[in-house]
């Protein structure tokens, strides 16, 4: 009978790459990068389209990054340490990330958030040991903004705010994971990003890395068409708190999109291309097929945020259980 003891070593071959990781933060970022072939909608032959798939890491979504870099950034500077406990409000995808970092690291972790979050997403936070404050729904994200605000004022001393509306390391994330990743995994030859904004982390931070490598990336952005709007994690920017981050001088395009459009897209996505998508790739999608369609040849990029499967509760799943 073979004992653990006598288990070979690895050969030379399984040596040379890494067999684990050292911890579940290692595994964020690295996230695969997808074509797109059968939702093209008549885009020329020539126009490739890619979609990245953040959904892949750990936490679920793209927020991990900024949630790790944002962490790693405040013990650095010897802001967070022990004792003190992680507080922000957060759409959602952020809290499941800082929820996740704080309990690899053993910090405590509130969270402020519109009561109208998806179900999925409290209870996750909670399965993270995370605690969770409600705003009123009605005021969005800026309502958990203003709370956790109060919240930090009434004592201070208690909390480390990472902040992500307003911290260079939510952007920085990006441009030392998501820009890098896309510009190897395209070889180079990507010509447009498309992302959907809610902090603006992703496509700053991307942007900006893509742009320094080719001056002429272009570099658009899909947002709400309007204030009120169920496309959970992007932001209206004329009628919301402008995030610190935000640039809007380095984005090429701004497009509106209606969220009726972007759930019909989600709901093609899964059924044409077998991927099961939140509502805010379907608006990125809708934004990037806009932009395909202008061009003869080019490498488009879009970044697709989560899976759909953390939207089983909300609006999205009353579409899909509607199809014929
Ligand atoms: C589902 C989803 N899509 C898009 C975004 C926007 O990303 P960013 O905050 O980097 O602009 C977020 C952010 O929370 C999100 O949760």
């Amino acid at each position: 009978m073979r004992t653990h003891a006598q288990v070979e070593r690895p050969t030379a071959a399984s040596d040379a790459g890494p067999l684990a990781v050292r911890s579940v933060l290692d595994l964020i970022g690295n996230t695969p990068l997808v074509e797109i072939h059968r939702l093209r909608d008549g885009v020329a032959p020539a126009v490739r389209l890619f979609a990245k798939l953040e959904g892949f890491n750990p936490g679920g979504s793209v927020k991990d990054r900024p949630a790790k870099k944002m962490i790693e950034r405040g013990i650095a500077d010897g802001l967070l340490v022990p004792g003190k406990t992680i507080l922000d409000s957060t759409s959602g995808n952020t809290g499941i990330g800082l929820a996740m970092v704080g309990a690899a690291l053993g910090y405590a972790v509130k969270l402020v958030m519109p009561e109208n979050v998806s179900v999925e997403r409290k209870k996750v936070i909670r399965a993270f040991g995370a605690e969770i404050v409600f705003s009123d729904p009605m005021e969005g994200s800026d309502g958990a903004i203003r709370l956790c605000r109060t919240i930090l004022a009434e004592d201070p001393e208690r909390y480390f705010k990472p902040d992500q509306y307003n911290n260079p390391a939510n952007p920085l994330a990006h441009y030392e994971g998501t820009g890098p990743e896309i510009w190897q995994q395209t070889d180079g030859r990507v010509t447009h990003l498309v992302a959907g904004i809610g902090t603006s982390g992703t496509i700053m931070g991307t942007g900006r890395f893509l742009k320094e490598q080719n001056p002429r990336v272009q570099v658009i952005a899909a947002e709400p068409e309007d204030a009120f709007h169920g496309l959970e994690g992007l932001k209206h920017m004329a009628s919301s708190i402008v995030p610190g981050i935000y640039e809007e001088h380095a984005l090429d395009l701004k497009l509106g999109i209606a969220t009726d459009d972007a759930y019909a897209m989600v709901y093609r996505i899964g059924r044409e291309e077998g991927l099961i998508v939140g509502q805010s790739c379907g608006a990125a999608w809708v934004a990037a097929l806009a932009v395909a369609r202008t061009l003869t040849e080019g490498t488009i990029v879009v970044i697709f945020p989560d899976f759909g499967d953390r939207y089983l509760s909300t609006n999205l799943w009353l579409g899909w259980q509607n199809l014929p």
